[in-house]
């Protein structure tokens, strides 16, 4: 196994054990709050796991204690002069998580303790929930005077629908894992200290699916839901033209010096 937390923040964990990658926020004793540096670290994990050809599946877990994560640290946003909460805390925490929800592989979360907040907008960039039967989830933003600025009420809504949302940011609800699985929140719910296990189980089957056909599909899911249309788009037009015979005859073309001749059949 291939950790790779020694080239960033040791509280953003990536271990490689092929074909999955296990990303864990590792920050026990802030019950995996983040902050400015973990989110960015976040998104330069995403940037490796994407390189990845190997790896097929990945796992989002937080490091063993109360909490899955608490969300955005409350000491760190606090301290922020009031419009760099939008310039810079809410836009850096916008790329990361799209980064997260937009890998080319499934990404399976398991919530092994309470998700609030902003882990919660963490979690709803996974495409699998698994619950451990004794986490609490919710967004308590409000309550602190705050709105949910890691996609919130945009994400999360898209994901789990308005009124959802509604009740867990306009009115405090937090769910356990139980009634979060009768509202869709989460997917699965696993034993206490199960979940990790349960997940590694679902992505050694997902590793067998094609490998294009899942990343395609994902994007196109993506697309319905709204998550990423512009690139979806052209990345699905790029990989269709990549692999034409068009392209081929083009590139020849440039590199000899001469008109392309698209009727032409290409020598391969
Ligand atoms: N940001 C920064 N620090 C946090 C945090 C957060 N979101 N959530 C917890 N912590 C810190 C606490 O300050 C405490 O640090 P300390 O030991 O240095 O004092 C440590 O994590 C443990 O938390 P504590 O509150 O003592 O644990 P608890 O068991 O009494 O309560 C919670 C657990 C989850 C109910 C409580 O921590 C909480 O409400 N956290 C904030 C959740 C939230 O509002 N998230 C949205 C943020 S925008």
């Amino acid at each position: 196994m291939e950790t790779m937390s020694d080239q960033g923040d040791p509280r953003i964990r990536l271990d490689f054990d092929a074909p999955v990658a296990v990303l864990t926020v590792s920050r026990a004793d802030k019950l995996n709050a983040l902050d400015a540096a973990m989110v960015e670290a976040l998104a330069d994990a995403c940037r490796r796991i994407e390189r990845r050809d190997d790896i097929r599946a990945v796992i989002l877990t937080g490091a063993e204690g109360k909490a899955f994560s608490a969300g955005g640290d409350i000491e760190a946003w606090s301290g922020e002069p009031p419009e760099d909460f939008g310039r810079f805390w809410v836009r850096e925490g916008h790329e990361a998580f799209d980064r997260l929800a937009r890998l080319r592989q499934p990404v399976i979360a398991v919530l092994n303790g309470h998700a609030l907040g902003g882990g919660l907008e963490l979690a709803a960039c996974a495409d699998l929930r698994i619950a451990e039967a004794h986490v609490k989830i919710g967004q308590p933003e409000t309550g602190l005077g705050i709105i949910p600025g890691w996609s919130g009420t945009q994400r999360a809504v898209r994901r789990f629908g308005s009124q959802l949302v509604r009740r867990m940011a306009l009115f405090g609800e937090i769910f356990a894992a139980e009634e979060a699985l009768r509202l869709g929140l989460v997917d699965q719910v696993a034993e206490k200290g199960e979940g990790l296990s349960v997940a590694r189980a679902i992505a050694s089957t997902v590793a067998k699916r094609g490998p294009l056909a899942t990343e395609t599909t994902k994007m196109l899911v993506n697309m319905a839901e709204g998550e990423e249309v512009g690139r979806v788009g052209e990345a699905l037009a790029g990989m269709l033209a990549a692999n034409s015979a068009e392209l081929r005859e083009g590139i020849s073309a440039f590199r000899e010096k001469r008109p392309a001749d698209f009727g032409k059949k290409p020598k391969d």
